[in-house]
């Protein structure tokens, strides 16, 4: 049966004497703006859930692009929490924060600064605000290295600080040579290094060690975005329970390195289900970035929902983090293990829940989201120019809220779609390690 036309947010409709720049921005965009058009699996309106199931028009699918990797959006422990909160600070302080503060946000710092076991957090709202403030004040017009395949919002936090009159050099991705040789000729008074923590396309993280290493030797200091690793990978130990290591505090952590010349930033609102994101640094920058970032005294704050879901989160993490884990770990493991099996080709070497699958044709797209929501599968469709041609596919995030039986209609569809399409054939097996 086809499936019923889904709802869509509203096209805008092109006025007859609109100037050539739009067609000629459309023309540029072509390839996303067909999919957007034409794939019930781009720009969906979700009308309802049910656990990991959403309903678009008429139709359930499993949803396999969510970022809620522990399933905190789900937890009824957390969920409970968000009455009492609200009872007693309302649902929203719209103070910015340096006008004031609720005292929510001291016992967020103080939580997450003790899981991290760094000197200090400061959270704002979101990472793509921390990213435009943080970095140009931090590049402080001297230069930005940033990694070739870092996430947009990096992107945009390096152009606004090359308005400020940064120099932004870029390395190939993961290629600690590339920036040696870059910061060997570099002349600047301040140096920062950009880059991603664990990647939110191929799933992999970066050899973390060898660039703190760099940043030391060369007086830099290494700014990592780890929104896909923080809940998720954390300190290793011998007791640990899963080789995601424990407690989910990111990836610094998960490579035993201190915090020495490293500015971490990530989010909550993907593995902790909550509307803030958080910067760790030591505490004269924290007190700098006060004042010299923008967001802290213009930007509105958090729901105090979020704000709620934050701190439960950080308590469940305690308690029964380290089981959901241990169980997104072997979910994960199982999608591998079929694509192993089938010969096809992803990126994700690590194990870590991020699992892209690139087509062989990336002209099959549409038709690959279409044949995947026909069985009832909800990914995130990777179209170019968002990435390269020959990258052109989907990404399927495996969350602890997936259940078994929705790991074997992934793995079951993964099977009928190998043989529906051409897939790239198999490359470097995972980490021994991580599998
Ligand atoms: C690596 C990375 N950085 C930043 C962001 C943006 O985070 P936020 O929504 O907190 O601005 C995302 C969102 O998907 C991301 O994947």
């Amino acid at each position: 049966m086809a499936a019923a036309a889904p709802r869509r947010t509203p096209a805008t409709h092109a006025s007859p004497d609109r100037s050539g720049w739009v067609d000629r921005w459309l023309a540029s965009c072509a390839d996303l703006d067909e999919l957007r058009r034409s794939n019930p699996m781009s720009d969906a309106v979700i009308d309802e859930i049910d656990g990991r199931r959403i309903k678009i028009g008429d139709r359930w699918l499993v949803d396999f692009a969510s970022c809620n990797y522990l399933g905190f959006d789900l937890d009824r422990e957390i969920a409970a929490a968000i009455p009492r909160y609200v009872e007693r600070w309302g649902t929203h302080p719209s103070w910015s924060r340096l006008l004031g503060s609720p005292a929510l946000y001291t016992e967020i710092e103080e939580g997450l600064t003790a899981l991290l076991g760094c000197d200090d957090t400061l959270v704002l709202p979101t990472i793509t605000l921390i990213h435009l403030s943080v970095i140009p004040v931090l590049a402080g017009g001297g230069t930005v290295f940033v990694d070739r395949r870092a996430h947009k919002t990096i992107y945009e936090g390096c152009q606004f600080a090359s308005i400020r009159g940064t120099r932004i050099e870029r390395f190939e991705h993961d290629d600690a040579e590339d920036l040696e040789r870059l910061l060997r000729k570099d002349r600047s008074k301040t140096r920062l290094i950009c880059m991603d923590g664990v990647n939110s396309m191929t799933g992999n993280a970066p050899e973390l060690p060898v660039f703190a290493e760099l940043a030391r030797r060369y007086e830099a200091i290494l700014y990592v975005d780890d929104a896909h690793g923080f809940g998720v990978i954390g300190e290793r130990r011998s007791e640990e329970t899963s080789p995601y290591g424990m407690r989910g505090n990111s990836i610094v952590r998960y490579f035993g390195e201190s915090y020495e010349n490293i500015v971490f930033v990530a989010g909550l609102s993907k593995a902790y289900s909550s509307l803030a994101a958080f910067i760790a640094c030591p505490t004269e920058i924290k007190q700098l970035l006060k004042t010299a970032a923008p967001p802290y005294l213009y930007s509105g704050p958090s729901p105090v929902a979020s704000l709620a879901t934050t701190l439960a989160a950080l308590d469940v993490n305690d308690r029964r983090g380290d089981v959901l884990r241990t169980g997104l770990w072997e979910k994960t493991d199982r999608v591998l293990r079929c694509l192993d099996e089938l010969g096809v080709y992803t990126p994700n070497v690590s194990g870590f829940p991020i699992v892209e699958v690139p087509l062989a044709h990336h002209e099959d797209i549409g038709d690959v989201g279409r044949f995947l929501f026909e069985r009832g599968i909800y990914v995130t469709l990777a179209a170019y120019p968002l990435v390269p041609r020959h990258e052109v596919g989907f990404r399927v995030q495996i969350t602890a809220a997936n259940t078994d039986e929705e790991i074997d209609k992934l793995t079951d569809t993964l099977q009928e779609l190998a043989v529906a399409f051409d897939l790239q054939p198999a490359g470097p097996r995972r980490n021994e390690a991580a599998a």
